[in-house]
């Protein structure tokens, strides 16, 4: 059976350790680290995710700004938002909540984020360094995967690591990320032909695809370690990707949903946002 990794008690355990260096940023240069949120139109779950987002903000002591604003905002007022905050001097990070509705493009509001302030390490020049291995910031989720690894003491070097889905957000950086840590990596998508086979290969299976309980038991390899990225909202409640239950029973580690990746994101979001406001005072 295997052993759960609890991201909901690591991400405490990581918030309460920024508390005491958010803490010590303020006496030293005398303001708060600042974030500030911006959400475009009423989706459900990017309003919880915002919420929650604000509220462990506040919790490490750092000031949340927030931005709420209707679905037909425009293009231009948006921009305006996001610009205002790009040139304000007290503001550390911005996070742009994703989706944006339709009819704004998302590239060309993100690009207006400066790189210094991109917690959600979304920007091309993020991207890119995380590429090339330059210091950079590391999108959230895949960030908070590699330290839910690490907090086990879980070897990668040499290690056969699966990734499905290859979205910008999660997939392609988890790939680089697990590539950095030695692994032999494998990215799967709607278009693998065998992905039951790839996947029964995989030391470490991590799962992007939004699909419920779509890894089963049989895909995976016994004593695998697998990590599950899936939020799904089903009529059953909150689901992952993969079907804990069952895959439980083979995995030396696994990761459940609720309580696993989605804490960890929000964790390494605060992360990143010290590391930033670091950054932009020029230390690291
Ligand atoms: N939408 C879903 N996940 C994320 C995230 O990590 N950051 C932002 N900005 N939007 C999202």
């Amino acid at each position: 059976m295997a052993k759960i990794i609890d991201g909901k008690a690591l991400s405490q355990k990581i918030k309460d350790e920024l508390k005491q260096k958010v803490s010590d940023f303020e006496q030293k240069f005398g303001r708060k680290i600042t974030l500030a949120v911006v959400l475009v139109g009423e989706n459900p779950a990017s309003q919880v995710y915002v919420r929650n987002k604000i509220k462990a903000t506040e919790y490490v002591g750092m000031k949340s700004l927030s931005f709420y604003m209707p679905e037909n905002s425009t293009e231009e007022e948006v921009s305006q938002t996001v610009l205002s905050l790009a040139k304000d001097d007290g503001v550390d990070g911005i996070l742009v909540q994703l989706p944006l509705p339709k009819h704004i493009n998302e590239t060309k509001i993100l690009n207006l984020i400066p790189a210094d302030k991109d917690v959600d390490g979304f920007l091309a020049q993020n991207v890119g360094n995380l590429l090339l291995g330059e210091p950079c910031t590391i999108a959230c989720t895949p960030f908070g995967v590699i330290k839910m690894l690490q907090s086990q003491n879980i070897e990668l070097s040499g290690k056969n690591a699966v990734v499905i889905g290859r979205s910008n957000i999660v997939g392609k950086p988890m790939a680089l990320l697990l590539l950095k840590e030695n692994c032999t990596v494998t990215v799967c998508h709607s278009k693998t032909k065998n992905l039951s086979e790839v996947c029964k290969n995989a030391d470490i299976l991590v799962s992007a695809i939004g699909r419920p309980k779509f890894v089963t038991a049989d895909m995976v390899k016994q004593d695998a370690v697998v990590i599950d990225v899936g939020i799904n909202r089903t009529e059953q409640g909150l689901v992952g990707d993969v079907d804990f239950e069952n895959v439980k029973e083979i995995a030396s580690y696994i990761s459940p949903v609720p309580g696993g990746v989605g804490p960890m994101t929000i964790a390494m979001l605060l992360e990143n946002t010290y590391l930033c406001a670091l950054r932009r005072n020029n230390i690291e």
